[in-house]
Formats: C-alpha cells, sequence, structure tokens
C-alpha cells in the first residue's frame, strides 16, 4: 500500500522503490513507532480529535502488530516503504476505517523524528549498561592490584614505575567520561518533536505536551521546523561513540602491545584469542585487534552523517533518512564491542612478576636515584648526570639499578650510601608518589574510593 497513491498516476518502477525504501533497515523501529503512535492517538482521543472507540480499536490494533512482530508472525513485507507505511497498513487491514484516523495531525516527518529519538535514548541505556560493567571489572582489577609494579611508559619507552592499579584507573576515569558523555546527550535530547507535523506543525488542537509526556520526555520541542530536520543529537551520539572507539581502540592497542611475545605482561584467555592456520605456535589477540579495527566504521558514520546533513536546507529532506544504517551500524559495533572486549579483559591474566621485572630492567626508577641524590644536597642537574653515567655501566653490565654493588655506586658518586638500594626499590619509588592522582597505594584508594561511589550513586 502506498501512503501517498491520490496525486499520482504511473506505478512506481521497482527500482525507484528499491532505492527509496527503507523498511529494509528500518524496520528495527517497530517497537517505538508503535509505542510513539499510541500516544498520539491516546492525545488525539483525549482531545476529542478521535473518539474513545476509535482510540481503543488503534491501540488493540497497534498491540496486535507489536505482538505479532515479536512472535514472528508478522513480516516485514518489502512492498511498504517504511517502517511507519508497514505500521499503519497493517492497522488498516486489522481495524479498518478506524485505523485510517490515527495519522491525523502527525506526519512521518515527525514520526520519523520521535521515532529516532526514542531509539537513541534506548540504546544510550543499554550503552549505559554494558560500560557500567566494564567499569566494574576495570574497580575489580584495580583493587587487587594496588602493588602491582610495572613501567609507565612515555613514547612508549619505559619511564617511571607505576602499578597495574593505576594504569587501569586511566582507562576508568576515560571510559566514566564515555558515560557522563552519553548521559549529557540523553538529556539536551529529550525533547518531542511529536506534534510538529511535516514542517509547520498542524491545525488540529493537540496537546503536545501531554504526549511529550506520555513518552516520557522533558516537553515538546519548541520549533517545529528544527523538530523534523534536527539529527543534532544523533550526530552527538556518534561523536561520543567514536570517542568511546577511540578509548577501546587505545586499550586495544596496549592489550596487543602486552600480550605479544616480546612483553608478555598479559596472557589473554584461550576463549578470546584465535590460532593460525599456518603457524601452529600462534595464538593470536584477534578480539582485541578487531575492537581496534571496528573503530574505523565508527568514524566513518560520523564523517557520512555530518557529511549527509551538511548543506540540507530546512526542513526535512530524504537526504535524513541516510541516518539510519549508519546510525544503527555503529550503535551495534559499539554494543558489541563493548561486551566483547569488557569478559577480554575480566578473563585475562596478568603476569606480574613479568611486569615487575620489566620496570626495573628499564631504570624506571633512575628519577628515583636522582631525587635521592637531591635529598642528600646534590644539585638536581648534576644528580641526573651521576645517574647518567650510572645508567650507562649498568646497561654495559647488563644489570638494573638495584644489582649495582655499592662501591660501583660510590665510585661515581660519594654520597650513595647503603640506603640507595631501598630508595630505588620498586615499592619506594611507587609508594613515595602520594600527590592526588599518583600510584601510591594511599593516592589509589582514595580514588578507588570516590569511583565506588560514582559506581553506586546510580
Ligand atoms: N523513511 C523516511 C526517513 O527515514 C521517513 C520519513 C519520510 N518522510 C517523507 N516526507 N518522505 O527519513
Amino acid at each position: 500500500m502506498k501512503l501517498w497513491g491520490g496525486r499520482f498516476t504511473k506505478e512506481e518502477n521497482q527500482l525507484v522503490h528499491n532505492f527509496n525504501e527503507s523498511l529494509s533497515f528500518d524496520q528495527r523501529l517497530y517497537r517505538q513507532d508503535i509505542e510513539g503512535s499510541i500516544a498520539h492517538v491516546t492525545m488525539l482521543a483525549r482531545q476529542g480529535i478521535v473518539t474513545e472507540e476509535d482510540r481503543e480499536a488503534i491501540v488493540n490494533g497497534l498491540s496486535g502488530i507489536l505482538a505479532d512482530v515479536e512472535a514472528c508472525k508478522l513480516e516485514f513485507s518489502p512492498e511498504y516503504e517504511d517502517i511507519h507505511s508497514f505500521v499503519e497498513a497493517n492497522l488498516i487491514e486489522r481495524i479498518g476505517e478506524a485505523g485510517k484516523r490515527l495519522h491525523t495531525g502527525r506526519s512521518r516527518n515527525d514520526q520519523v523524528a520521535l521515532d529516532m529519538k526514542l531509539y537513541c535514548r534506548d540504546e544510550i541505556g543499554e550503552l549505559d549498561r554494558l560500560l557500567k560493567a566494564l567499569l566494574e571489572t576495570l574497580l575489580g582489577i584495580m583493587e587487587e592490584n594496588l602493588d602491582t609494579y610495572m613501567p609507565g611508559f612515555t613514547h612508549l619507552q619505559k619511564a617511571q614505575p607505576i602499578t597495574l592499579a593505576h594504569h587501569m584507573g586511566a582507562y576508568f576515569e576515560m571510559f566514566s567520561r564515555d558515560r557522563e558523555r552519553l548521559r549529557s546527550i540523553r538529556e539536551r535530547m529529550n525533547t518531542c518533536p511529536l506534534g510538529s507535523g511535516a514542517l509547520a506543525g498542524t491545525t488540529y488542537p493537540l496537546d503536545r505536551a501531554y504526549s511529550a509526556s506520555l513518552l516520557g520526555f522533558s516537553g515538546p520541542s519548541l520549533n517545529s521546523m528544527d523538530s523534523v530536520a534536527d539529527r543534532d543529537y544523533v550526530i552527538e551520539l556518534l561523536s561520543a561513540l567514536s570517542i568511546l572507539s577511540m578509548h577501546l581502540s587505545r586499550f586495544s592497542e596496549e592489550i596487543i602491545i602486552w600480550n605479544s611475545n616480546e612483553y608478555q605482561f598479559v596472557e589473554l584467555d584461550d576463549g578470546y584469542s584465535t590460532g593460525s592456520s599456518i603457524m601452529p605456535q600462534k595464538k593470536n589477540p584477534d578480539i582485541a585487534e578487531l575492537v581496534r579495527g571496528k573503530t574505523g566504521r565508527v568514524y566513518g558514520a560520523l564523517m557520512g552523517l555530518l557529511t549527509t546533513m551538511k548543506g540540507l536546507p530546512l526542513a526535512y529532506n530524504k537526504d535524513m533518512q541516510e541516518d539510519k544504517e549508519l546510525t544503527f551500524d555503529a550503535i551495534d559495533t559499539v554494543k558489541s564491542s563493548l561486551a566483547l572486549f569488557t569478559g577480554m579483559v575480566a578473563s585475562m591474566v596478568f603476569r606480574k612478576d613479568v611486569m615487575e621485572a620489566s620496570a626495573k630492567k628499564g631504570f624506571t626508577n633512575a628519577t628515583d636515584a636522582a631525587d635521592y641524590l637531591v635529598s642528600r644536597g646534590v644539585p638536581f642537574r648534576d644528580a641526573h648526570g651521576i645517574v647518567g653515567q650510572l645508567v650507562l655501566r649498568c646497561l654495559e653490565k647488563g644489570i638494573g639499578l638495584d644489582e649495582l654493588p655499592l662501591d660501583e655506586f660510590r665510585q661515581i658518586s660519594p654520597v650513595f650510601d647503603s640506603d640507595i638500594y631501598e630508595a630505588v626499590s620498586m615499592k619506594a619509588c611507587v609508594e613515595k608518589r602520594l600527590t592526588v592522582g599518583a600510584p601510591g597505594q594511599e593516592a589509589m584508594k582514595q580514588a578507588i574510593e570516590s569511583y565506588k561511589k560514582r559506581l553506586e550513586e546510580e
């Protein structure tokens, strides 16, 4: 059935139909479309625009469609242009005349804007739950690894010792910001476009505030042209998903490095690794690589929609139908990446001994050796030079600073005493770092306390 047959004399060409249709992908909006229609007709009846009997017949018909779609008893037959026409035609088939009254005071333009908002809102809730699960996993690792020492890197060169808890804490912060971003988008987009009509509102006495409240919006949107032309919230969502994907990608990259033969900081669970068809010794980090790789499609969706929207005159234009596949794909991608990533992190084994040995071998305690000299009156610039010489000597011998005999320390500077070994131990190097946000245990415990509160409050 066509919604717009009256003015047309020729049949629609099949190729045109195929090019124009969106049912093949917007069928996933069926729940939101029906939810919106129920709110709309409830409001129409309350305003006396349709009768109580018609409202009841329409609501029952729509509920039947919903139940049948969910029970796979009703197929989305490809003759319909989009989910809106599909539902309306089906309703008319079921309940006859009354079904034809549903679209009073409404256009597909405000209808699709509403459906997309409802969909994005629902999905933000899902994403929030997935992010929370990841944050809880990270918090668990942090609590268990307050004294698991490892090298911290700058330029991918070993820099200063940190703990695994501290490293995980950095990602905890990133994913917390992702959650906040999504929540603020949800709040900003939460105005209801329903009742904006095609672009200029309607002559029926709609109660837009009422239908907005039925659908859980903070209120009706205030400009009907903007309401049907606005896809900012989709772009904001894709932008937040891009940043979130970038975080997942950075973390994946670290896991790939840590899982490499050269590092061996972690061992991925067999369930999250795959083998090679030719090299029997291989256990590849495919899941981490795919999460990293999929970032490209999420960025692509953002760029795609920004480009589609650029230059569109007010108000609705069919170009905007292009928002759907991009958005659905980006959301699906991020949801599956998040779920898989959390499982991978929760099941991977951290090789604490390898991490600590690596921190020692990489002279991550060199700054602390210099600080030791400074605390004994040596100017920092001189201390820097002295420790540089010590590092050179250790490199020649293939040992760490804590393995160099005391007399060799003293040959380079007589200021060194036997307490230097304690001063350059990983424990001392980390535990002295107690500024807010630093890896020292007491500082970390305070951070963990606020993270826990943050997770509980919600
Ligand atoms: N399938 C369309 C979309 O996704 C629905 C709105 C159609 N409106 C119209 N005036 N053709 O944007």
